[in-house]
């Protein structure tokens, strides 16, 4: 038996969060995808069993909800969803508390949250693994979702190009990221004002462990999809965003990817959509069921990634 206190100082010690795809190496990234494929394919054991995990949502959510709740569950875990109502982070309870009383009862929490800067100050007082389920500065849970469903549909990342029109988001920013670490070349093409930010786009350079990977920031869609082999595209306003709405309408008019736009990529190039889909802005009515769209086989990899994430954040 160890003194009292140990046992919580080697978790703090320990515990590894996932904030940001950033907190993955390539080596990782790659790892987490083939575990993925390999789970998909032949099965998963219980890597769970006993453990109790904490969905803390500020903001609504299907796919994310819904496949780490199934997901848990299939890896012999137990998942415990707390909304908006009884979260309140930093406004009905200090972040502080909050980290330090679920600390308590749960083995990890994976967060959906307004602020990224709550996440980080979440993760560092919890002495349990902190996973993002979506903050206003990244979205890595669905990335990993979207590097699995590229490498079944592609077999290799490596190489590929990866064409994203539309707004410097939070999913823009994490998609940047981690795809120039795994080889691909990432091109953005955002109207003015919405671009991604300049650090993000520096430190996917620096990331990338290839030469031959490009990262451009454009403004013409279909140049960012010259040579594309998946173009990808999210909403013009996030969650959080709505007061905002009636001005990227306006601002993102041009930036609609369609079957024209498609035309212009490699001619096997993917669709992706991470969803929710805003028909009539970012797509027509009918786009994810082009001939080229992923974005359906894309969501139901959420529930895949996510048990291989899990695995390795908890399962050890
Ligand atoms: N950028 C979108 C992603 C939704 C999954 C948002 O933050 O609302």
């Amino acid at each position: 038996m160890h003194p009292p206190g140990i046992d919580v100082l080697c978790v703090m010690v320990n515990k590894r969060d996932f904030l940001s795809v950033t907190d993955l190496s390539p080596a990782e990234t790659r790892q987490i995808i083939q575990r993925a494929r390999q789970m998909k394919a032949q099965g998963w054991g219980q890597p769970l069993a006993g453990k109790n995990i904490a969905l803390l949502f500020e903001k609504p959510s299907l796919r994310t909800r819904v496949s780490f709740q199934v997901g848990i569950q299939q890896l012999g875990g137990y998942s415990i969803y707390l909304g908006q109502q009884e979260v309140g982070l930093g406004v009905r309870e200090p972040v502080y508390d909050i980290a330090k009383v679920l600390s308590g009862y749960v083995d990890c929490i994976i967060a959906r949250v307004f602020s990224h800067q709550h996440l980080a100050e979440l993760a560092r007082y919890a002495s349990v693994p902190v996973i993002n389920a979506l903050s206003d500065l990244e979205h890595p849970c669905q990335i990993m979702a979207d590097l699995l469903t590229i490498a079944e549909h592609k077999e290799t990342l490596e190489g590929l190009k990866l064409a994203f029109i539309g707004d410097g988001n939070n999913v823009s920013r994490s998609l940047c990221l981690a795809a120039t670490a795994v080889g691909m070349s990432f091109a953005i093409a955002s109207p003015a004002g919405y671009n991604l930010d300049e650090a993000s786009v520096k430190a996917a350079r620096q990331r990338s462990t290839s030469k031959s990977v490009q990262v451009l920031s454009l403004s013409d869609p279909a140049t960012a999809v010259q040579g594309a082999d998946v173009v990808y595209t999210d909403t013009w306003t996030s969650m959080g965003q709505e007061a905002e709405a009636e001005v990227r309408r306006r601002d993102f008019r041009g930036y609609t990817v369609d079957a024209t736009l498609m035309s212009k990529a490699n001619p096997d190039a993917l669709f992706m959509h991470d969803m929710p889909v805003h028909y009539g802005e970012e797509v027509p009515p009918g786009m994810l069921d082009h001939p080229q769209s992923v974005a359906f086989a894309q969501a139901h990899n959420r529930l895949h990634a996510q048990r291989a994430v899990l695995e390795f954040f908890l399962g050890q």
